[in-house]
């Protein structure tokens, strides 16, 4: 193994790029190389590239999980993070058509998107058939990129897929290391500000139920009564939890794709909430961030409720409303020995004395105490402001930061009691 402390590739944050060919298995030895090296690398498939590697392979191997879209999880603009956030990206293997888009400037996925939102050097690992690399077309492409400071590896000569032997077989993953190693060494030295922080794996191994959205309690068929809850908050700390190696179950009232790699339970009212929830009682941590409705409508009509005519005075119906249960308060009385219970008070008025009258009556160990009157805080925005109170009377307050820094803030939490 490399001795990655005086490894160039020691902190720098590689961009792995895979795109989809036979060789994209050699990938997997190259994301090895550079981990053992020191590097924090972050793999990026194409859709054809996971016919080839299924992307648990780079899960388990590499610093961060695969991404594969544009359109992210709890990142809204994942392209422009990569690009930005990279010391260097590799594109190893290079289709023709990767090649050829970001020739082009043709963003049409993460992986050439992420090339165009790039100051970083790029290394170009081109693989394929040898009556492709030598057309007249890839080879200008090529011509192109070099011209515009791309660094090239150019192909082997070897066997290719089904059996041919030619020129177009992707550099050695050995290869490969020693080109980007030499990119590394041109570079400046990294300024210790900008180091990425460790990839945290501190959840391996433990369960973690979150709840997330705003419930929806049926008046008629058609109507409900709902919040302004969007579930991000909950989204961001199943995505976090996932990432420091949780095994997470999200029951979620929330029109949100779930995170990949999470369980997702789905669920419309506060009942329904609270039989998925109480199915999923028994993990070592459990986070309730959904915005559970206290009220809900005593009889819901089987029909759609109809207006009548108010020309002829008709009379406006009056919903009766009842209290739903409280979940989490159920919870916290019949919480097991050794679990983490979570809640969140949202609050537009006497935030910390409300918050800190929750966690005790619902007997919680951690209360997050979340002012959703705040500018830049609460329902829909990308931002939170919140304060983290535990059992034992420890006060956090948190700066305003994204929903999914309050989530490994809570995290870290969690994890710190379970210590
Ligand atoms: N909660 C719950 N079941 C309910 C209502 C709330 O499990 N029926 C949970 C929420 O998910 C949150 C915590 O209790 O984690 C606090 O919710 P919040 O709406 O802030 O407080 P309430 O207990 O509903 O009290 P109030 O409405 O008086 O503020």
């Amino acid at each position: 193994m490399p001795d990655a402390a005086a490894s160039p590739f020691a902190g720098r944050r590689v961009v792995l790029g895979v795109s989809g060919g036979i060789a994209a298995y050699k990938a997997v030895i190259l994301c090895r190389l550079m981990m053992d090296a020191g590097a924090h690398v972050v793999p990026v498939m194409t859709a054809a590239a996971q016919r080839f590697v299924g992307r648990a392979t780079f899960d388990a191997l590499a610093s961060e999980r695969v991404q594969t879209s544009i359109f992210g999880e709890d990142d809204p603009i994942p392209h422009t993070t990569l690009g930005q956030t990279a010391d260097v990206v590799v594109v190893a293997p290079a289709t023709a058509r990767v090649i050829g888009s970001y020739a082009a400037g043709i963003s049409d996925g993460l992986l050439t998107a992420a090339l165009l939102a790039t100051r970083a050097p790029v290394v170009v690992c081109p693989a394929m058939h040898t009556e492709m690399w030598e057309h007249p077309a890839v080879q200008h492409n090529i011509e192109v990129l070099t011209g515009r400071g791309v660094h090239m590896v150019v192909p082997e000569a070897g066997r290719l897929a089904g059996g041919d032997i030619g020129t177009g077989r992707l550099a050695e993953p050995a290869t490969i290391f020693e080109a980007v190693s030499e990119v590394f060494a041109a570079l400046p030295e990294r300024d210790p500000a900008h180091e990425p922080a460790p990839a945290r794996r501190d959840f391996v191994g433990v369960r973690v139920t979150v709840t997330a959205g705003g419930t929806r309690e049926a008046i008629d068929p058609v109507r409900f009564i709902g919040n302004r809850s969007s579930g991000k908050q909950g989204y961001a700390i199943a995505t976090a939890a996932r990432d420091r190696g949780a095994e997470v179950t999200l029951v979620t009232s929330a029109p949100l794709p779930p995170p990949e790699g999470v369980r997702e339970v789905r669920v419309e009212s506060a009942a329904e909430m609270e039989a998925a929830t109480g199915e999923h009682a028994d993990a070592d941590v459990v986070i309730m961030a959904a915005a559970v409705a206290d009220f809900r409508p005593a009889e819901v009509a089987p029909q759609k409720i109809k207006k009548g005519n108010p020309a002829e005075r008709a009379e406006a119906p009056v919903i009766v409303l009842e209290h739903t249960h409280d979940i989490l308060a159920g919870l916290g009385a019949a919480k097991p020995p050794g679990q983490v219970l979570v809640g969140f008070a949202a609050e537009t008025a006497d935030v910390l004395d409300n918050a800190v009258a929750k966690l005790a009556r619902k007997n919680l160990d951690v209360m997050v105490a979340n002012d959703v009157s705040a500018a830049g805080a609460g329902f829909a925005h990308d931002t939170n402001i919140v304060t983290i109170l535990l059992a034992d009377g420890t006060v956090r307050p948190l700066p305003i930061c994204s929903k999914r820094e309050v989530a490994d803030a809570v995290l870290d939490t969690v994890a710190e009691l379970r210590q």
